[in-house]
């Protein structure tokens, strides 16, 4: 994962076919997304860190973790581009063909996949402009989901982030125009739940008992 390395970052392959998640997710938005959205984001971190000798040695986590440490004229930067860094390597390392099963840790905290994504559907809608709706983990172990805006990331909140789901327009707009309810809707059929399953484990603090 880019966000346990440090600079100069590079673009990450995407992780399946730019067609893979048809009919959800077309091919165009696809390479778009990935390929200039992602890769601005990518060059962006770098020319912001290339002054910095300090932090280059600094993880993405570590950078996001620690952003109101940061020298306030990095902070915007880190704040806008290592979160959009960060934010897009996790959403499409969470995306995966249609198909696969509900992750059974969703499921000791939701009554089923329909109450979690109604309440991720919520967070989405009620992002006015661009941010995202994320799926995280609480410093007491528990799933919540939230809204934050632009590239803001959980970790810079003091969350785990687990799974993203991005409501900027580039993220649809090819595809569903102003229909952000429907690219929400399709969005569920792609979600890769065995990484999200792996995520949840990952995030969760061992008891001091
Ligand atoms: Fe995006």
């Amino acid at each position: 994962m880019i966000t346990e390395l440090t600079y100069p970052f590079s673009l990450p392959p995407l992780p399946y076919s730019y067609d893979a998640l048809e009919p959800y997710i077309d091919a165009e938005t696809m390479h778009f997304h990935h390929d200039k959205h992602f890769q601005t984001y990518i060059d962006n971190l770098n020319t912001a860190l290339k002054d910095y000798p300090e932090y280059q040695s600094h993880t993405l986590t570590q950078l996001l973790t620690e952003l109101d440490r940061l020298p306030p004229e990095l902070q915007t930067a880190v704040r806008n581009n290592g979160g959009g860094v960060y934010n897009h390597d996790l959403y499409f390392d969470l995306m995966a063909p249609p198909g696969q099963k509900i992750a059974p840790s969703i499921l000791d905290f939701y009554d089923d996949g329909e109450e979690f994504w109604s309440e991720m559907k919520t967070a989405a809608l009620g992002q006015l402009g661009s941010g995202f709706a994320w799926l995280v983990t609480d410093q007491d172990n528990n799933l919540q989901v939230l809204a934050l805006p632009n590239q803001d990331n959980p970790l810079s909140y003091g969350y785990q982030p687990i799974l993203p789901l991005d409501v900027w327009e580039h993220a649809y707009y090819l595809k569903y125009k102003n229909l952000r309810g429907d690219y929400i809707n399709n969005w569920f059929h792609v979600i890769n739940w065995a990484e999200v399953e792996k995520k949840i484990a990952q995030s969760m603090i061992p008891s001091a008992s």
